[in-house]
């Protein structure tokens, strides 16, 4: 791909359909902007991280709509139905219509909040995803998943609404700290693992050139991602069936996040500790374990979390949203690239998996 090359991934789902678009530069590409906003209105959410940064290039590349901005503080500890309510707050002071469009700029926390608020006001109205880290590109800004955190748990209010377009400009990660860059490729490998052989050895051999964040690299990986993603929601919207492999890793990582107080760990990191245990409790070849484990050790992840208790880990992940029926679902692996998900697993085996936890 050369460096102004732009990648068009199309979420089909009928009357719902939207384009992802992918390049260098889309920030200041107002038409493409623009020309998703239905209506002369918008109501622009970020945050005080990524406003300073990005907030004046995307009011410029709106031009013509008629902006209120909202920026929300920044963290997972905000992404409440309060923060939410201020949002709404926003659009009906500054007299939105049903036509009115928001628009997210920053990750997956102002994403989720921004698409949840599109969602419940008017009863739905449109909202554009414009990603910002790593995670919210390859993964959150797709697929029309949106809501807010509970104390009870994370992400348990929420509803699917489908943004009407996603623009991913690969640029705005120049400024990602490292370490959540880091945790955006736990994201990335994981849709290697779970679904595209080819794919996870493209990141072997190009491993590097990533966390370089070269930019071909970049543009390659996270356009294949959507590509993956969008084949899985198009197949199944409301996850009754395969998008739950996307969750592979996940209920063992929130159960380590759970068990370290959501601070130790982001929730990459905890992902990638989770593929690790999903991969050692799957019936693969040793070999293709030490492959997941290496690569994720060369994304700058981390494979273990020392100290962790196993019946604290196991209580944790009885509290997923995966759990059917009283019986935990796992997401494991038949080999790299073929996921399944499974209740039927012996119990002994997951009890061992978990108390080595700590590598
Ligand atoms: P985040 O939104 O908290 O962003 C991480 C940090 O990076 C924040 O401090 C943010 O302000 C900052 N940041 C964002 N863009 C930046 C940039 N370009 N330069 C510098 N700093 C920048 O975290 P995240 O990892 O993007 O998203 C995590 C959230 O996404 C969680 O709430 C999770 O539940 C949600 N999520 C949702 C889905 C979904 O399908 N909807 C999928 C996965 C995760
Ligand atoms: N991140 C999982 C999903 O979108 O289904």
């Amino acid at each position: 791909m050369s460096e102004n090359a732009i990648t068009t991934v199309t979420v089909a789902l009928a009357g719902r359909s939207y384009d992802i678009h992918i390049g260098q530069r889309l920030l200041t590409d107002g038409d493409r902007i623009a020309s998703l906003v239905r209506g002369q209105q918008a109501i622009v959410v970020s945050n005080h991280t990524v406003a300073p940064l990005y907030l004046d290039a995307l009011l410029v590349a709106l031009g013509r709509i008629d902006c209120q901005v909202h920026v929300l503080p920044d963290g997972e500890q905000y992404k409440t139905l309060a923060h939410v309510a201020d949002i709404l707050d926003t659009a009906l002071a500054s007299n939105a219509a049903r036509d009115v469009t928001f628009i997210a700029l920053g990750g997956g926390v102002v994403g989720d909040m921004t698409g949840f608020a599109a969602a419940c006001f008017m009863r739905g109205v449109a909202f554009v995803q414009v990603p910002t880290t790593l995670l919210a590109q390859v993964d959150s800004s797709v697929g029309g998943k949106t809501g807010v955190n509970h104390p009870r748990g994370k992400n348990l209010i929420g509803a699917f609404h489908q943004p009407v377009g996603v623009v991913i400009d690969t640029d705005t990660l120049s400024t990602l700290d490292p370490r959540e860059y880091s945790a955006g490729l736990a994201e990335v490998i994981k849709y290697g693992a779970i679904m595209d052989l080819a794919f996870f050895e493209w990141l072997e051999a190009n491993i590097e050139a990533l966390r370089a964040r070269d930019p071909e690299a970049v543009a390659y990986a996270v356009a294949q991602c959507c590509t993956l993603k969008a084949r899985v929601v198009a197949d199944d919207e409301t996850e009754q069936g395969n998008r739950a492999l996307l969750n592979f890793g996940h209920t063992f990582g929130h159960a380590v996040e759970a068990v370290t107080g959501y601070t130790t760990w982001l929730h990459g990191e905890a992902v990638a500790i989770g593929m690790r245990l999903a991969a050692q409790m799957s019936a693969i070849d040793a070999d293709e374990q030490q492959r997941l484990v290496a690569l994720l050790a060369a994304a700058g992840l981390p494979v273990a979390a020392p100290g962790l208790d196993a019946d604290a880990l196991l209580k944790a992940m009885g509290h997923d949203k995966k759990v059917l029926a009283g019986r935990i679902r796992l997401i494991l692996l038949r080999s790299l690239g073929d996921a399944f998900v499974t209740d039927a697993y012996d119990d002994a085996r997951l009890t061992q998996t978990l108390a080595a936890v700590g590598g």
